[in-house]
């Protein structure tokens, strides 16, 4: 049996190999639906390749079982999954859930829909023999938190002059698109399909959110590629997305306005809607930036933001079908001389005025902090200021600012500092980031932007496979402690091709990863002050690259002190955009943690931080400690060469970015410290040779 999946790219996470457990037993499959299909085809060719078998009948000749995946409609034909069927107890498991016990010497996965099973599938490859081992275990129930969990792709047709294939993208082009069209590289697409249903995602776009005129057109014209792409998708319970052009009846339909309230307007979304649904009946929706970084909207008709998105929302309703509208709307041709304009205050000036005027199939998409995904930013106000409105929260899997794939920067810790934050304090009564993007009624889930390509290794740099695992998984279960998801990554995708102790490779692989997010912080912006990279394509240091540009991102350096003054004293006034007690907390130096003091803060270089350091002190040890990190996380992969522990072809490809690393984060770290010695005229009080 060949399901068609790509086997010319490197496994991730799904290697034959993890699937050795599930496939040496006696599977029986009872599931149906195209997802159903898939459980079926996956346990089939596990068995195929490692002796088991699989059946759909209790009578089958493959059996006994001694698993079983069932659906709860139907009374489950084994005794043991009928009798923990009766036993009840879990409750419902909705449309994703699905229910693991053992009974007599057999394992059950129960699920009330077929995508349920699918999960349970990955729940027990992830498993491995653990999931067939001891005793009876009673039911237990898995049901994702967010009910979207969606990955983003900023995929262009075409090379893009300025951008490139994948807008930020740094693994190569689009597996989904090459010269305009279709790349036509199907089985690929089904074995990204497979990986993501692993992690737990059900939901991807596949344009980029700068919707330029040929992938306008997959609306119209090129609907047949999208449906191909739907098509491969559905198998693994994913709903496709489109980024749309908000000026599409103008582009695509001739139409004189692209006003929201014009009637002809609206009529051209409801056909261009129903177009879309009936290629794609089950498609999950637009993805819009509007009047953003130069992308149209309905402030050219002076309308608002409440009024496209629900002109969009109105035209998928009937089909079921949600607007993403992104929230990163404000101005990028800031005048630098003006210290009134904040961009951090944008998103939530432009969007608190409208909470509760969204339909209730807008999502409306906001980035978790203020500003761009850079290495460290507070949680996004807009989070805690939107009750009457269903919250997305967009985090970056594609490292832009952290390191573009050629550093090691594991961001599953960035990830769960930022879904276990609370708006509120200790008043938040359990209401942290996560539970309200995860909230029934309310939430509208998590959302990210991928950092897949064509690359063999689907990332670029191996390790930042790690990063698109960790977000399926703290999307599914945001609570997950980041370092454990490290170890499931790690127990899937090289454990199983050992035929020795992984304790090494276990230990190389933490040591590298689970600080990589500090160590990269601690070479780059300090204190929260953000960017300081390369213009445009924003890798390597430029500490003043951004700070006489009309984008809003300035750090204010001089010869007393840096920071920006975001308080309501004497600054911006953003720190009032938090309810309390972060308002009060991130209002007053002393209060503010060390890591974000420069982000609300203009202080002077010897302003003693809460650590006890100065902060000029603090920004050359930082430095020298980053850089020196850097090269100790070279150390451990090099040890690892020739040990059999990893692939050699993988192992040159990660010390190939680790050199590039090892390099970039020295320069990081002599230009950072030079500026700063420069600047202040302040001596390390450890007498470290600055350039
Ligand atoms: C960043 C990124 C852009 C992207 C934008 C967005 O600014 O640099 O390339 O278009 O985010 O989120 O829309």
């Amino acid at each position: 049996m060949s399901m068609d999946v790509s086997t010319d790219v490197h496994a991730a996470w799904l290697p034959p190999e993890a699937f050795r457990a599930l496939g040496s037993h006696r599977v029986l499959v009872q599931g149906d639906g195209p997802q159903g299909v898939t459980v079926y085809e996956e346990v089939a060719q596990a068995c195929a390749a490692y002796g088991g078998r699989v059946g759909r009948a209790p009578g089958d000749e493959a059996g006994p079982y001694d698993l079983v995946f069932a659906l709860t409609g139907a009374e489950p034909a084994l005794p043991e999954a009928a009798a923990v069927l009766a036993g009840g107890g879990v409750g419902a498991l909705g449309d994703e859930g699905f229910l693991t016990a053992r009974r007599d010497g057999v394992t059950v996965v129960l699920a009330d829909a077929p995508a349920g099973l699918l999960y349970g599938l990955f729940h027990v490859v992830r498993l491995g023999e653990a999931a067939f081992g001891g005793g009876d275990a009673p039911a237990e129930a898995h049901r994702p938190a967010m009910r979207t969990r969606m990955l983003d792709h900023w995929d262009n047709l075409d090379v893009h002059p300025v951008m490139g294939h994948v807008e930020r993208g740094y693994s190569g082009g689009s597996i989904f698109w090459r010269d305009g069209g279709p790349r036509g590289d199907l089985p690929r697409v089904r074995a990204y399909a497979r990986l993501l249903a692993a992690t737990g995602v059900n939901a991807v776009s596949v344009n980029n959110v700068n919707v330029h005129t040929a992938e306008t057109r997959l609306l119209t014209e090129r609907l047949g590629d999208v449906a191909d792409l739907a098509d491969v998708f559905r198998p693994y319970g994913i709903r496709l997305h489109l980024s749309v052009n908000f000026a599409s009846p103008v582009v695509l339909g001739g139409l004189p306005t692209a006003d929201p309230l014009d009637g002809d307007v609206r009529a051209w979304w409801g056909k261009a809607a129903a177009r879309v649904y009936e290629a794609i009946p089950d498609f999950g929706g637009f993805v819009v930036k509007a009047d953003s970084e130069g992308q149209p909207g309905p402030f050219t008709y002076g309308r608002s933001h409440a009024d496209g998105a629900n002109m969009l929302a109105e035209a998928l309703a009937p089909f079921g079908g949600e607007v993403h509208w992104r929230a990163f709307v404000y101005n990028h041709t800031q005048d630098w001389r003006d210290r009134s304009t904040d961009r951090a205050r944008a998103a939530y000036d432009h969007f608190a005025p409208l909470d509760g005027a969204f339909h209730p199939n807008v999502v409306l998409q906001v980035k978790h902090g203020p500003m761009d995904f850079q290495t460290r930013e507070p949680v996004s106000p807009v989070i805690a200021a939107m009750p009457a409105t269903r919250l997305a929260v967009e985090l970056q899997v594609t490292q832009e600012y952290t390191g573009q794939q050629r550093h090691v920067c594991y961001l599953g810790p960035m990830w769960s500092e930022v879904l276990g934050f609370r708006p509120w304090g200790a008043d938040s009564e359990g209401r942290t980031v996560a539970a309200l993007a995860a909230d029934p009624a309310a939430g509208g889930g998590l959302v990210a932007v991928s950092n897949v390509g064509d690359d063999p290794y689907w990332t670029g740099h191996p390790l930042a496979q790690a990063n698109l695992y960790a977000f399926g998984r703290l999307a599914w279960a945001p609570h997950s402690d980041p370092a454990a998801l490290l170890d499931e990554w790690i127990d899937l995708t090289f454990v199983p091709l050992l035929s020795r102790d992984p304790v090494p490779l276990r230990r190389a692989l933490h040591a590298m990863m689970d600080g990589s997010w500090h160590t990269y912080e601690r070479y780059t912006a300090p204190l929260g002050v953000g960017f300081m990279v390369r213009p445009g394509h924003h890798y390597g240091p430029d500490v003043d690259g951004y700070e006489y540009t009309p984008w809003g991102t300035y750090h204010y350096a001089d010869r007393d002190g840096i920071g920006v003054d975001r308080t309501r004293a004497t600054g911006t006034g953003y720190t009032g955009q938090y309810p309390q007690p972060w308002s009060a907390v991130y209002e007053s130096a002393e209060r503010c943690p060390d890591e974000l003091l420069l982000f609300f803060h203009h202080v002077p270089y010897g302003h003693v931080l809460q650590s006890g350091s100065t902060v000029i002190q603090h920004i050359y040890d930082t430095h020298f400690a980053g850089a020196e990190e850097a090269a100790g996380q070279r150390s451990s992969w090099q040890e690892l060469a020739g040990s059999g522990l990893v692939d050699a072809a993988l192992h040159a490809r990660v010390l190939e970015r680790l050199d590039e690393q090892v390099r970039c984060a020295q320069e990081w770290r002599d230009q950072v410290n030079a500026y700063f010695l420069r600047k202040s005229g302040v001596r390390d009080a450890r007498g470290r040779h600055i350039p």
